[in-house]
């Protein structure tokens, strides 16, 4: 797993959205895997800020998204289709046909709809490059501490605790947070191509310790990046304070022999 400590937001923005750019360059028909929460929107931003250069084009490009609530109502500001098009995809050229992200109406319809997303995703040649978070309880995606490490896209219940996280998004309200979800599994994450975990705050520090330096668990999800073959984590100076070798870390980037990027 490469680790890469960073001096905030705008270098996190920069760095991963040159990993993006890459993508983009280096395939006729590249698939990018989208986050939602707050830790990527430095990346979209710098994607936002490029495209407005005419730096860079999605044209090509399919995007598929990590998880979504169940039970919102459909175009609900609180979606994560809603989030990602207001934040990103409205204000660059990836065609509306080009989004696409689970979704369940109820539980019970997850398991199908679960079973149809991984097949367009696996229509899509795989997802290049991944963008994911990580919950101050180690989940990624809605991948919920025990959640199996071979998970593939299913419904999945809420911990109170992501729940209170996330109340932040529904007015502070955490009995509005839905408790069921339909998210990628862990098995299903790992199957993309590059895994880039961005994680900011004193708040991640203990998350992002566990889940680089702690064992494999699947008690804390984000650990399965240690089975990955290309892995990166995007840290800022808090997210990385509990870190036992942030030295090493930041000498192994900065004699990366040809360039550094990730
Ligand atoms: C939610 C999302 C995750 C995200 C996490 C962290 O639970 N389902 O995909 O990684 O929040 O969000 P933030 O980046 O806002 O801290």
């Amino acid at each position: 797993m490469e680790v890469v400590i960073t001096d905030g937001p705008a270098a996190i923005g920069r760095l991963v959205a040159d990993a993006i750019d890459q993508v983009l360059r280096s395939s006729e028909a590249p698939v990018i895997g989208l986050a939602t929460g707050s830790s990527p929107l430095p990346v979209y931003q710098e994607l936002i800020a490029r495209h407005r250069d005419g730096a860079i084009t999605f044209e090509h490009a399919q995007a598929f998204l990590l998880d979504e609530y169940i039970g919102l109502p459909e175009g609900s500001p609180q979606s994560y289709r809603t989030f990602i098009e207001a934040q990103l995809t409205d204000h660059i050229d990836l065609p509306n046909r080009a989004l696409d992200g689970p979704s369940a109406a109820r539980v019970e319809d997850a398991s199908a709809a679960g079973r149809c997303y991984e097949q367009r995703i696996a229509a899509a040649g795989g997802i290049d490059l991944q963008l994911l978070g990580i919950g101050s309880d180690g989940h990624i995606g809605f991948n919920e501490p025990s959640s199996s490490l071979a998970s593939r896209t299913r419904a999945k219940t809420l911990m109170d605790a992501t729940r209170h996280d996330n109340a932040r998004f529904f007015d502070g309200d955490t009995d509005a947070v839905p408790r069921h979800v339909i998210t990628q599994g862990i098995g299903t994450i790992l199957d993309a191509r590059h895994l880039v975990l961005i994680a900011m705050g004193e708040s991640k520090a203990a998350a992002v310790a566990a889940a680089v330096e702690g064992p494999l668990t699947a008690m804390i999800p984000a650990s399965a990046l240690q089975l990955h073959r290309h892995a990166t984590v995007v840290l800022d100076e808090e997210a990385a304070s509990r870190l036992r070798l942030d030295t090493y870390y930041r000498e192994a980037f900065d004699n990366k022999p040809h360039c550094q990027g990730i």
